[in-house]
């Protein structure tokens, strides 16, 4: 198969653990035959830098000329005091409204060879595997309207959503749960907030359309607390924007590590991939960061836009096997500088048992 993929790399640590994900994609195309082809653009402060926007014009074409779009991270430091709508960020937010996906699929998984490095205990971690599946596209982001005025000391964000973005997420998650362990968590606010009692009364009407999934509802205070008492209680949870950009986060610590995190954005135009860790400017351009996040991100373009469900969970394997051998990055070796590798070498480990588990593979095919 062909795949036209678009590498924003962006910020900080991006370039480098995006190079990671890159070479793991090419990996499994020469493998298979496909042919998948890399279009680089600039997103975020790098493109402030460059273009003086954080979403230039050739980025946006160049996006919506591909077939998927590979994240790495947007943010920089340096931009702190521009208001949000010139920040690196503003760009990141805009190229989802234009790619228009709005499901954003966000795994957290406890992985069994990091259950020390999660500062839960293993019991309340082992056999968590979560997906949480976070709304992208409205409440607080991008509801209007929208201002800080400095001379009268007010600042307004507005929440807003509608039936119909509600049930268009909805049917999203309630799929994956079908496919998955049946079992829907919806998140909301419906003790304070009229939108999250939209959001509540608008999975209940489409309970009755999915008579084998089992939807509960958790007010989001109580949902961060469960989460770290009892994750493997939850399946697919399904949060508005914000809730989700914040529960999702949380939910580094039943990994071990934010930098373990991939995230897939479906349902609009062009799905968009990005690893949930941000751009981490404290250990860029030094080999420290973990590209796994970024790695688990490429298998979810293999799943998610290639079709590719095998060699997704082939990658999803590797990743397995490479820390259950010992590997770490700074991040996840607790302190263990003797198994510390960098991100490059992480890179190479992940390449190198995909490339074994693929060479057994066609030597069972040839038998
Ligand atoms: C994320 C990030 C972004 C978000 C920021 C960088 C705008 O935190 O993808 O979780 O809040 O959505
Ligand atoms: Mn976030």
């Amino acid at each position: 198969m062909k795949l036209k993929i678009a590498t924003l790399a962006g910020d900080g640590i991006g370039p480098e653990v995006t190079h990671e994900a890159i070479n793991v994609l090419q990996a499994v195309a020469e493998a298979g035959g496909h042919e998948f082809t890399f279009a680089e653009a600039l997103l975020g402060g790098v493109a402030i830098t460059a273009k003086g926007t954080p979403l230039p014009q050739e980025t946006i074409d160049i996006a919506l000329n591909s077939d998927a779009v590979l994240l790495g991270a947007v943010g920089d430091n340096k931009f702190n005091h521009l208001t949000p709508d010139k920040r690196p960020e503003s760009g990141l937010l805009q190229i989802r409204q234009i790619l228009g996906g709005f499901a954003n699929l966000r795994p957290a998984v406890a992985f069994p060879a990091l259950a020390e490095n999660s500062p839960l205990r293993p019991e309340v971690t082992a056999g968590a595997d979560i997906l949480f599946v976070r709304e992208l596209l409205g409440g607080l982001y991008f509801g209007q309207p929208r201002f800080w005025n400095q001379q009268t000391g007010e600042a307004v964000n507005t929440m807003r959503y509608t039936r119909d973005e509600v049930v268009r997420v909805a049917r999203i998650a309630f799929d994956l749960a079908s496919r998955r362990r049946k079992k829907l968590t919806s998140v909301d606010k419906a003790n304070v907030l009229e939108c999250s009692q939209l959001w509540r009364a608008t999975i209940d009407s489409l309970k009755p359309e999915y008579p084998d999934i089992t939807v509960e509802h958790q007010l989001v205070d109580s949902m961060a607390m469960h989460l770290m008492n009892v994750p493997r209680n939850f399946d697919v949870v399904l949060t508005e924007n914000l809730f989700g950009d914040i529960l999702s986060d949380e939910s580094g610590i039943i990994t071990g590590s934010l930098g373990m995190l991939p995230s897939a954005t479906i349902g609009g135009r062009i799905n968009l991939y990005e690893p949930v860790h941000g751009s981490a400017p404290d250990i860029a351009g030094q080999g420290k960061a973990n590209p796994l996040g970024a790695i688990l991100t490429a298998a979810m373009v293999l799943r998610h836009s290639a079709g590719l469900e095998q060699e997704a969970a082939a990658v999803e394997a590797a990743v397995q096997q490479v820390l259950a051998a010992g590997h770490r990055t700074a991040d996840i070796a607790r302190g263990n500088t003797a198994a510390t590798v960098s991100t490059q070498q992480m890179g190479k480990l992940v390449h190198a048992a995909l490339a074994e588990s693929i060479d057994r593979s066609q030597s069972l095919h040839a038998v």
